[in-house]
């Protein structure tokens, strides 16, 4: 898959809350961030059900995003539907270069 690297402006590894989500402009797309320890997953800011906001979700005790509105369950590592509604969360690729965040689009 081709894609074009996108430095995370606004933030840092660092200064990522460890499991806190939180939305930035990456590009031309709202993306949402998630630190768990010493990975950082990046997926789409809205559930691909109906549209809710990641951010104001949470993790379960099995580390899946658990969507505000409807409690559809996600693996933030690759988007799968853990509550198996058949939804897909789009994710994307990340590398942390020094303590930069770069998203690939
Ligand atoms: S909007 Fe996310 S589960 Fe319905």
């Amino acid at each position: 898959m081709l894609f074009t690297w996108h430095l995370v402006d606004g933030t840092s590894f660092t200064s990522l809350e460890e499991g806190k989500m939180q939305d930035f402009l990456v590009g031309d797309k709202q993306v949402c961030l998630l630190r768990k320890a010493d990975v950082v997953f990046a997926f789409a800011a809205t559930c691909p059900h109906a549209g809710a906001r990641f951010c104001d979700g949470w993790l379960d005790a099995q580390g899946r995003l658990v969507c505000p509105l409807h409690k559809y369950r996600f693996d933030p590592a690759n988007g799968r539907n853990t509550s198996g509604e058949g939804y897909k969360l789009k994710t994307y690729p990340v590398e942390i270069r020094e303590d930069y965040i770069y998203i690939g689009l």
